[in-house]
This record gives structure tokens, C-alpha cells and sequence, in this order.
């Protein structure tokens, strides 16, 4: 979106609501990032507690990108009819309940439950927080919010890593440890919960239900004059007027249908590079290597994080496919590193016997790996499948990409350890490496650049019939 020069100049003098706005956007990506790192540092606690074997551990992870699809799949009926703010304070509440609830140590049946209701709540919040920023902050620090979901999301992570590793250290009887685990992700539900009623409803969603007065309310609200306000309704207005949801029919358009391929496609190997067996399960892989401690614990939530941020930057310097091919020949070297690493420690039964080098190889292997992911296929991924469709099917094509994302995760949450059980440890991580070598064909034949093009010329090569891979290029 053009950024007219009012906005500019500014630029870090916004009210006060629309910081509220930001922080309450960010809270629901951080908890996206909590339900998600949650069970790494908990699964061992859970499954004293809960007397779950390796398929249990798997399968009470797993229940949230089941609980993911589903969110996803009605936060547009969501969107649409209740509008933004009230989709923000259900999810708000899911939150605060599923995981209060989950605090009290229920039967596993209901905790199972609760778990599915988190994923519903973080399916709800990962379509709702951007669209909702994106109608709503002010023109000149909306893409900045963007990427600050995804961050919010690694920090999350990392948050929860670091305090589970914590409670279970000082409280070391599950029947205690367990729901302070839980309770601190009340706790930061609660907040996003409470903040939630104080949000303006989206002015854009407004427009759309023909409540232009209370539109131009909200927008003085979070403005800093008239004339941006005028200039905000004409814009609204004009958008309005274009081309709009087309509904799932547009599936069926070939245009359409080839670019969401492109996006279906992107998600699916963001997920079979094996990001989330790592985010979920990499204490217990260490611990197969027989490592343990806070390197075993905090390594990947730490790396995680940390490199998220030069992708922010990168992005808009190298392009999204320079970043993809970094990331995907990272995570081939790195998967083969590993499995080679557990090729030779073998079948021990004793891992505290395991020499050296295998396990600094591992280490070093994971390290690496999660950089190659963080850096790239983590944030950019989510980045393109918000570019690349036309304006009339941007709703379905996210809603799509978002539950083959949450479908994808799932398989791996719900197969990768029960996997290292039956083949052995180390053919997982081959698997993996098959399938960057995969991604990178994928990104090579069919992925366009989207830098640096405006989202209309895209949708103009779109229409034209260019090449999937060239669509980036200016006519
Ligand atoms: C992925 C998640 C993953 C997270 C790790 C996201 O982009 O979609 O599945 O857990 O990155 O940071």
C-alpha cells in the first residue's frame, strides 16, 4: 500500500490505542509460540504424571494441529460474521480457559481436549491477528506487524522452553511442576484476553457492514487528524468497490488453482523439512545421543529465535527464493549430518556411554539446522502465501495453505518418534534430507520472486497465463 506522507511524518508519535492494538496483536502470536513449545520441556514431566508411552506423548502433541485445521478452517465464517475484534476475544477466551482447565490436571481424555481447544484458539488467532493488524494499524508500520507475528511465534517458543525448564527444576514433582507450566500460559492468555475487549473493531469491517459512522469513530480514534481519516474512508471505500471474496468456487479457476498449488506446496515442505520435530521433540533426540541439560533443552528454541530476526531484514535484501535455497541446502547438509551422527552411536543401552564426536557433530548439525529454517523457510514461507493471491481469493487461498500447514505438522508431530522407534534413530533424519533435496526442485521450478513487485502486477502475470516461476517478473 502507497504510504502518503501525513502517515510518515508521524511516523512514532501514534495514540496510545494503537500501541495497545500492537500488543495485543503480539500477545496472540506469542501464544501461538507457547501452545507450540510448550510439550519440549514438559514431555518428560506429562508423561510422569500421565503414564503415557512414546505414542501417547505423540498423539496428545499432535491433537493441536488437529485443533489448528479446524480453527483455521472457520476463522473466516469467524471474520466475517462475528468481525475481527470478536473472533480476537473468543480466541482470547479459548485460550484462558483451555489452558486454566488444563492447570487443574484433568483425566487425559479432557486434557486432550483442552489441548485441541488451544490449537483451535491459535488456528483462530493466526488468521484473525494479521488481518486484523493489517485493517487496522496505521499504513506506515503495518509490515513491520507482519513480521512481527512470526517473531512473536519464535519468542513464544523460546519463552516457554526456558520457564518449563525451570518450574521443572525447582518444583520437581509433576503433580506440582504441571500446572505451573500451564498457569503461565494462563497467564499470558488472560492478558491477551482482558486486552481484547479494550480493541476497536477493524474500521474496514465496519465499512463492510455498512456502519460508516462508527468506522470514522474507531478511525479517530487510532488517528491523529481528520484528513488521514477522510483519506482512510476514501481508500476503504475504493477497496471496497474492487473485487471481492469470491468464496470457495475460485478454487476451481485454473489461475487460481495453479498458484494455490504454489502455496499448498510451500507449506507442505515447511513442515516435511522436520522443522517440528525439532521445536517438539529435540530434548528427547538429545537425550537419545545422551545428552541432556540446558544445551539438550534450550538450544533450538534459543537458536530459533535469534535468527528469525536477520531474516526480517534479509527477506527484503536477498528475496524470498536466495533465502529458500540458503535455508533448504542447510537443512540437507545438516539432516544428513545428524543421521550420519546416529548412524555411528548405533543401538546402545546405555546413552551416557556415547563418546564425543558423535554428539558434537549432532549439536553442531542441529544448530545449523535450525538457522537454515529460521532464517528462511519459517518466516518466508508464511510471507508468500500472503502475496500470491489474487485479491478475490486471498481468504480461501490462506484458510488452505494455513490447514495443509496444520495438517502437515500434525503428521510429523504425531509420527517422528514412533518413526526413530521403528527404523532406527537415524533414518528419520535421511527421510528429512530427501526431502529438502525435494523442496529445492520445488523452489527452483515453481516458486516466483516476489520481491519487490507490487501484489496487482503479480495478479496481472497471474491472470496472463506467465510461468508459475516467472510470475515475479515485471511485465
Ligand atoms: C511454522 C511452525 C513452527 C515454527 C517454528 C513456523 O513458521 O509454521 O510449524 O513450529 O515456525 O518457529
Amino acid at each position: 500500500m502507497a504510504q502518503d506522507p501525513g502517515h510518515v511524518a508521524q511516523a512514532g508519535g501514534y495514540k496510545t490505542i494503537v500501541y495497545v492494538i500492537c500488543a495485543v496483536a503480539a500477545l496472540g502470536g506469542l501464544l501461538f509460540g507457547l501452545d507450540q513449545g510448550f510439550i519440549a520441556n514438559s514431555l518428560e514431566t506429562l508423561t510422569e504424571h500421565y503414564q503415557f508411552g512414546v505414542e501417547g506423548g505423540e498423539s496428545y502433541s499432535a491433537i493441536l494441529a488437529t485443533g489448528g485445521i479446524f480453527g483455521a478452517l472457520l476463522s473466516g465464517i469467524f471474520a466475517r460474521f462475528l468481525g475481527r475484534k470478536k473472533s480476537l476475544v473468543l480466541a482470547g477466551f479459548i485460550f484462558t480457559a483451555a489452558s486454566a482447565l488444563s492447570a487443574l490436571l484433568p483425566p487425559l481424555p479432557l486434557l486432550s481436549a483442552c489441548r485441541f481447544a488451544l490449537g483451535f484458539a491459535v488456528g483462530i488467532a493466526s488468521f484473525i491477528v494479521p488481518l486484523y493488524l493489517s485493517e487496522t494499524a496505521p499504513a506506515p508500520i503495518r509490515g513491520s506487524m507482519g513480521t512481527l507475528f512470526q517473531l512473536m511465534i519464535t519468542i513464544g517458543i523460546f519463552l516457554i522452553a526456558l520457564s518449563n525448564v525451570f518450574i521443572a527444576r525447582t518444583f520437581v514433582t509433576p503433580a506440582t511442576s504441571l500446572p505451573l507450566m500451564f498457569l503461565t500460559v494462563t497467564l499470558f492468555a488472560a492478558l491477551m484476553f482482558a486486552g481484547s475487549f479494550i480493541l476497536p473493531e477493524s474500521p474496514r469491517w465496519l465499512m463492510l457492514k455498512g456502519r460508516r459512522d462508527q468506522a470514522i469513530t474507531v478511525l479517530r480514534r487510532t488517528l491523529n487528524s481528520q484528513a488521514e481519516v477522510d483519506a482512510e474512508i476514501g481508500e476503504i471505500e475504493e477497496a471496497l468497490h474492487g473485487p471481492q471474496g469470491a468464496g470457495f468456487r475460485i478454487v476451481f479457476r485454473g489461475y487460481f488453482f495453479k498458484v494455490l498449488l504454489v502455496g499448498v506446496l510451500l507449506q507442505v515442505f515447511q513442515q516435511l523439512v522436520g522443522i517440528n520435530m525439532m521445536i517438539y521433540y529435540s530434548p528427547t533426540i538429545f537425550g537419545y545421543a545422551g545428552m541432556t541439560g540446558l544445551l539438550a533443552m534450550m538450544t533450538v528454541p534459543t537458536v530459533n529465535m535469534l535468527f528469525t530476526f536477520p531474516a526480517i531484514h534479509l527477506v527484503e535484501k536477498w528475496g524470498r527464493k536466495k533465502l529458500l535455497y540458503v535455508g533448504a541446502v542447510s537443512m540437507l547438509i545438516t539432516m544428513l549430518a545428524a543421521g550420519f551422527a546416529f548412524q555411528s552411536i548405533g543401538s546402545v543401552s546405555d546413552p551416557s556411554l556415547i563418546s564425543g564426536a558423535p554428539k558434537t557433530l549432532l549439536l553442531i548439525s542441529v544448530i545449523v539446522y535450525i538457522f537454515g529454517f529460521a532464517v528462511s523457510w519459517g518466516p518466508v514461507v508464511w510471507l508468500v502465501c500472503s502475496e500470491i493471491f489474487p485479491l478475490e481469493g486471498r481468504e480461501v487461498g490462506m484458510t488452505i495453505t494455513t490447514m495443509v500447514n496444520w495438517t502437515f505438522a500434525g503428521l510429523v508431530m504425531a509420527n517422528a518418534l514412533t518413526f526413530m522407534k521403528t527404523y532406527g534413530n537415524a533414518s528419520i533424519f535421511f527421510v528429512f534430507a530427501a526431502l529438502c533435496a525435494l523442496a529445492i526442485v520445488f523452489v527452483a521450478l515453481f516458486v516466483p520472486e516476489t520481491k519487490g513487485i507490487t501484489l496487482e502486477e503479480l495478479e496481472f502475470n497471474l491472470k496472463k497465463g506467465v510461468r508459475l516461476r516467472d510470475l515475479g517478473n515485471r511485465a
